[in-house]
């Protein structure tokens, strides 16, 4: 069971120092913890952290180990930080940043080359779960990587209905739970969900046979919050 936190874009490095120096000492239960900072506050995550088993990812990565790629940053740049893994194909990315299926292929074979682990986020819009497109949509973003990507043992899925993102709307159990086994039946990865998970409904939704952890966006921002939907996990 892995619990990430996906901070987006809070915290600079003085406030990730601080909530990592905290975190530290906090009570997470038995599962497995990752925070993604944004790329300026790694450095401090991943210094606050040393010595622990908490992981630091990143919020995305460039295919290309270097390059002529004004604001892009490559996976050996975060490999030298100390950084673990990294989120790719966020709905945020896919949405307002003109991310596709194609880069998002291109993003994660060149982490896993580099040796990050790797987070990739799939999930319908509101228009498309409607449309009765939920299906389509997730085969075709899960077969895109599953079809693109070499046999590795560094990668999750994060299964994030783009509904129920920021929004206060989590998906069912049932829902997430019949996501996760299409996804897997794709692609034989452990998957994670992602949307308004919060301290009162993480339980239920880690309860599922193929929910193997979250992806945690606003509820990660505050220690408490996030320690709890840890122990939360931890129980099932
Ligand atoms: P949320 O975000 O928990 O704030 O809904 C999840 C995510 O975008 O990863």
């Amino acid at each position: 069971m892995l619990i990430a936190g996906n901070w987006k874009m809070f915290k600079g490095p003085g406030e990730a120092g601080e909530f990592c120096r905290a975190l530290r000492d906090a009570d997470l239960g038995t599962v497995d913890v990752v925070v993604c900072p944004p790329y300026v506050s790694l450095a401090a995550a991943v210094q606050a952290l040393a010595g622990t088993e908490i992981g630091v990812a990143a919020q995305n990565v460039h295919w290309k180990a270097d390059g002529a790629f004004t604001g892009e940053i490559a996976a050996p740049m975060l490999r030298e930080l100390g950084v673990y893994g990294t989120i790719v194909g966020h709905s945020e990315r896919r949405q307002f940043f003109g991310e596709t299926d194609e880069t998002v292929v291109k993003r994660i074979v060149a982490a896993i080359e580099h040796g990050l682990h790797v987070i990739a986020c799939v999930g319908e819009t509101e228009a498309e779960r409607e449309a009765g497109e939920t299906e389509a949509v997730l085969r075709r973003q899960v077969g895109a990587i599953a079809d693109g990507i070499p046999e590795t043992d560094d990668l999750v899925i994060a299964y994030e209905p783009v509904w129920a993102i920021g929004t206060g709307k989590t998906a069912t159990p049932e829902i997430a739970q019949e996501a996760h086994a299409l996804v897997r039946s794709i692609l034989d990865v452990p998957v994670l969900y992602g949307g308004s998970v919060k301290p009162d409904n993480a339980a239920e939704l880690a309860a599922q046979p193929d929910v193997d952890g979250a992806l945690v966006g606003g509820a990660s921002l505050d220690l408490e919050s996030f320690a709890t939907i840890c122990r939360q996990a931890s129980h099932s």
